[in-house]
């Protein structure tokens, strides 16, 4: 009965009223006020599919990749990382809160290039991550707690979907950059200039390092050189983002120039890393998050506080998927054959690219699609809308995001006819 003295507990009763006095805990309720959310915009769109029976229904939400047969892809060099690292016998200790010290020393490699001045000095600090999103979301804690700034987050118009909870949830404030243009299917570059040109100083602005998620949209080096002296200028923090490493060309080095290009120019940054695609290791949740410092004193400071932070959300980082990624990347046979993998997925989307928009062309339409070939990585923004992905779904059980964006790494040779088809129908 103590439970319905509380006003929390009258409130959730609704028309109940406490003089009743009879009612059992049974028959109470802590959560009546729990309002039922909405479905996730991405994640929720697989749960829709999966209840789909038509034979024909094709998955172009969540950005996973399939293989040519539409089937999951585990690349041979995780296979084989796996069989070395299980014949080994390793034990199952915890990792230190940071991580697995090879993985983040590899993963910082990766992203910088081994010889960069910051590793060579020391002045980076590397943490493992739960994949991207645990990055981000460290990141964001960690912004939230000691960036003196002014607490907004500035993302690109549009942004991924989870930016937006991700910061907002670790308190900070999000506002927006323009980024995208709907009327060329491509980059607002004198958009995303004049708009960074207005952040007030010491904000934070986000910027995807490559195969800019959802519209597969990238600037081109010599717009890069331009946002990175406007972002000087501004004083502006920089955080990227780089979850496709390696997805947009097929090459890790090109895929990260931005991120080193910013560094050479002195922007201290904070990174985002993820080896949910470039590896294929999407349930396994390996990622990193790199602050680059001042010195090598700053950075065993924000490291230690970076470990008050991860303490008390996970304790540590799960060690199988980076033991995996660590192999890859320090064994030079299966560093390789990684390279000649990613390289073969991203070559893979491209030619979906290319045979949808042919596809298409040979069902009559009239459009544009150039977009759909000139936008790169996994995903592409087709420019359709909302009543038009509605009748995708609900004619032609074509799942994909509200947004218009399909993600490409789920079109294969066997079902890139029937998009085409199904496109050309929505849009004529
Ligand atoms: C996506 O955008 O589909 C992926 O990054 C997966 C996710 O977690 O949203």
């Amino acid at each position: 009965m103590a439970l319905l003295k509380s006003n929390k507990v009258f409130l959730c009763l609704g028309n109940i009223t406490p003089s009743l006095g009879v009612l059992s805990a049974r028959n109470s309720s802590w959560w009546g006020g729990v309002q039922m959310g909405p479905p996730d915009p991405i994640l929720g769109v697989t749960e829709a599919f999966k209840r789909d029976t038509n034979p024909k229904k094709m998955n172009l939400g969540v950005g996973a990749y399939r293989d040519d047969q539409g089937k999951p892809f585990v690349l041979s060099c995780v296979r084989k990382a796996e069989a070395l690292i299980a014949a080994k016998q390793l034990d199952k200790e915890y990792l230190p809160i940071g991580g697995l010290g090879d993985f983040t020393k590899a993963c910082a490699q990766l992203a910088l290039g081994a010889d960069n001045e910051v590793l060579k000095s020391g002045r980076n600090i590397t943490v493992q991550t739960i994949s991207g999103t645990g990055s981000l979301r460290i990141g964001a804690n960690f912004l939230s707690r000691f960036h003196g700034g002014p607490g907004d987050v500035y993302l690109p118009k549009p942004s991924w979907g989870n930016h937006t909870p991700i910061f907002r949830d670790a308190g900070m404030q999000l506002k927006a950059y323009r980024y995208y243009d709907p009327s060329t299917c491509g980059f607002d570059f004198s958009g995303a200039l004049e708009d960074i040109s207005k952040i007030p100083e010491q904000s934070v602005i986000l910027l995807h390092a490559c195969a800019h998620n959802p519209t597969g949209v990238d600037p081109r080096p010599e717009q890069w050189k331009e946002i990175s002296d406007i972002v000087k200028k501004r004083n502006l923090l920089v955080f990227f983002d780089m979850a496709y490493q390696g997805f947009a060309s097929g090459d890790i080095d090109r895929d990260a120039w931005a991120v080193r290009y910013f560094i050479e120019q002195g922007h201290n940054i904070l990174l985002s890393q993820s080896f949910a695609k470039n590896m294929g290791l999407y349930g396994e949740r390996v990622g990193g998050f790199t602050v680059v410092c001042k010195d090598n004193e700053e950075a065993k400071r924000v490291e230690s506080q970076l470990k008050i932070l991860i303490r008390p959300i996970y304790s540590n980082p799960p060690m199988n998927g980076a033991r995996i990624a660590t192999t890859i990347l320090n064994t030079p046979d299966l560093r390789s054959l990684w390279l000649e993998e990613v390289h073969g997925m991203a070559n893979r989307i491209i030619k979906m690219r290319e045979q949808l928009v042919a596809g298409l062309k040979k069902h009559g339409s009239s459009h544009n699609w150039q977009h759909v070939i000139d936008q790169i990585g996994m995903f592409c923004f087709t420019g359709l809308k909302p009543e038009q992905v509605e009748r995708l779904t609900k004619e032609f059980s074509v799942y994909m995001t509200k947004d218009g964006r399909i993600s490409m790494a789920g079109v294969s040779s066997g079902n890139v006819g029937y998009l085409a088809e199904a496109i050309h129908a929505v849009s004529k």
